[in-house]
């Protein structure tokens, strides 16, 4: 399971039971940066108390921030590529959930790798990336099978924030994640903000169109 509180703290663990860690992290606001891009939680070997939980972003300043967060260093944060392989993490994880990373990563095949090898059989994964379609109706591509278009996030430049959305089809995410081994169990499409757009978006007044999708995976 991966809940998503836009009221959470950083990054928190949400059920007690060890079986089932959950974990996310809230999304950045331009006022509010925060680190924890992707959140890997499991329970080490042998280990039976609770759930450990670990928290890696490619930005040292977005992992110091999220450190100075948790005073208590109940988080595991740290400083990593998660499109190069880590062997360390390979199997170790019981569950994995990304949150709005997807979009911002270079080497998505790598990274979907390096997730899928993280997890333990029978682990599942949680991402809640930019609905792929809308990256036609929101203006970052005009042509949808542009896999690996690159655009500004224009809405974060005009807000200081110099950050580029990276565009692949769906079907590419899928071949990707399904290349680690991981099995789709679910896709969601989101409500949140459907219905708010830039007005320069392709839909007609009062149109809704989904900003986010959520997937689970599980890998059997
Ligand atoms: C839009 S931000 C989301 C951050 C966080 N999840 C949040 O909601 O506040 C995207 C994040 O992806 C991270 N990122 C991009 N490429 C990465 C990679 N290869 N490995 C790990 N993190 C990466 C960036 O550093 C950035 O913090």
């Amino acid at each position: 399971m991966l809940a998503v509180d836009g009221h959470a703290a950083t990054a928190r663990r949400e059920s007690p039971h060890p079986a089932s860690p959950v974990l996310w992290d809230r999304p950045a606001t331009r006022k509010n940066r925060r680190a924890g891009a992707l959140v890997l939680s499991g329970l080490d070997d042998g280990d039976t108390r609770g759930v450990h939980v670990t928290a890696i972003d490619l930005s040292p300043r977005l992992i110091e921030l999220a450190r100075a967060r948790d005073p208590g260093a109940t988080i595991n944060y740290q400083v990593g590529d998660l499109s190069q392989p880590r062997p360390g993490a390979a199997g170790r994880f019981d569950a994995v959930g990304s949150y709005l990373a997807l979009n911002d990563v270079a080497e998505y095949r790598g990274f979907a790798a390096t997730l899928a090898t993280s997890l333990k059989l029978g682990g599942r994964l949680a991402l809640a990336f930019n609905n792929p379609y809308s990256a036609v109706t929101d203006r970052h591509v005009t042509d949808y099978f542009d896999s690996g278009a690159v655009s500004s996030y224009r809405g974060l430049w005009e807000s200081g924030i110099q950050t580029y959305h990276h565009h692949r089809t769906l079907e590419n995410y899928l071949d990707a994640f399904h290349a680690g081994g991981l099995r789709l169990t679910k896709l969601t499409d989101v409500l949140t903000r459907a219905d708010s757009h830039r007005p320069d978006a392709y839909l007609p007044p009062g149109g809704r169109f989904p900003y986010y999708m959520l997937l689970a995976f599980s890998k059997p």
